[in-house]
């Protein structure tokens, strides 16, 4: 498909690799289009990255009418860039945009903007272990318009961004802090979907779990403060007796790609697999007894996160000796194997950029 390409009169340069953070160093170039009732989506392009004008008024800025994604492409030892589950983040997005009352996308469509856009960038496609392209599709209503309602246009847009590890311990154990007080989301709420308003609802425990020195939050269900739910920017998995324990999806969990592979991997070699409701209580119980052997959080931007204490008020429980868990290495060594392009993908989960 021919889309039209506005080029940057002047580039940037990729920071070295030991340098990258996480979502500072943006590439050149965005992809975007634009939805109106009466022409649909239309006008995908590829421009130079530049801020937006808006109306101070835009439904977004008051309302929270906003979706995202985040997914990541990869350079291969062969130098191919890949791009790893791409679809699944465009049809979790059109999940969300039901949920939010934003106009679907036509997944094919954006599926070609999206490589032509990295194909440009491919400058900015780090290739150490670790390091790679986060991509981030985002959908905004645009309408200036005090009344709530849902917007009639809004805005569809990929940014890019050359990417380290998503926590300051990198592939070392994080704490993280469940608190007793705050709640990220309620069943027959918003928490399934990216939202904007989910990352904002949970801000202030966050910012209580820092003061403590706690990477992140892990949040319970709202409705008995009981059951585990998922993690900041992660979803949650447990190694009790051996086996590979995650909650279930209860409707106010963000679905993850990773985690999703993370059960494929695991019911592929033969590990028990289990989704289902996890209390704290349990968790407590199979860290005295030892059957709690490993934790670790799955996501795009964290891939595999070892956990080594989980903070419950005045209980802390510890897990494992500091140094990654053999399963959550191997879990991770299995996915960004698939991921670079160092291991064949006999999931079709990659999508090689020709
Ligand atoms: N849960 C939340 C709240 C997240 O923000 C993320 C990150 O995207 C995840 C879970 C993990 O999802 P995925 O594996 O699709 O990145
Ligand atoms: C991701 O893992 O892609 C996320 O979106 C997490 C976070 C940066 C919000």
């Amino acid at each position: 498909m021919d889309i039209k390409v506005t080029k940057a009169a002047k580039t940037g340069t990729r920071p070295k690799d030991e340098d990258l953070g996480f979502g500072t160093a943006f590439t050149d170039h965005m992809l975007v289009m634009d939805y109106s009732v009466d022409k649909g989506w239309h006008d995908l392009r590829i421009e130079p990255y530049a801020d937006f004008s808006m109306s101070p008024a835009a439904m977004v800025l008051h309302y929270g009418q906003a979706i995202f994604e985040g997914l990541k492409a990869y350079k291969t030892p062969d130098n191919k860039i890949q791009l790893f589950r791409a679809r699944d983040n465009f049809k979790r997005m059109n999940r969300s945009a039901k949920g939010l009352c934003i106009p679907e996308l036509d997944i094919d469509l954006v599926m070609d903007g999206l490589k032509q856009l990295v194909k440009l960038e491919e400058k900015w496609i780090p290739e150490t272990l670790g390091t790679s392209l986060y991509i981030r599709p985002t959908i905004i209503a645009t309408d200036p318009f005090l009344g709530v309602r849902s917007s009639f246009t809004f805005k569809f847009y990929i940014i890019l961004c050359s990417v380290g590890a998503y926590y300051a311990e990198g592939f070392n154990p994080v704490k993280i802090w469940v608190s007793k007080d705050h709640v990220r989301a309620v069943r027959g709420g918003v928490g399934e979907f990216k939202t904007a308003g989910n990352y904002a609802a949970s801000l202030n425990a966050g910012e209580l779990a820092k003061k403590q020195g706690y990477a992140q939050v892990m949040w319970l269900d709202a409705l008995e403060m009981k059951y585990i739910e998922e993690v900041g920017a992660m979803n949650i998995f447990f190694i009790i007796n051996g086996e590979l324990v995650t909650p279930d999806l209860s409707g106010s969990i963000l679905p993850g790609i990773t985690r999703y592979s993370v059960i494929t991997l695991a019911q592929k070699w033969g590990m028990t697999v289990s989704e289902r409701k996890i209390s704290i209580d349990e968790i407590l119980s199979a860290s005295e007894d030892g059957s709690l052997t490993e934790v670790f959080g799955s996501g795009t931007a964290a891939v595999i996160s070892p956990v080594g204490e989980i903070r419950y008020g005045d209980r802390a429980i510890n897990i494992g000796d500091g140094t990654p868990g053999k399963i959550s290495m191997k879990f991770y060594d299995a996915l960004t194997a698939i991921q670079y392009g160092k291991e064949k993908d006999t999931e079709n989960w990659v999508e090689v950029i020709e």
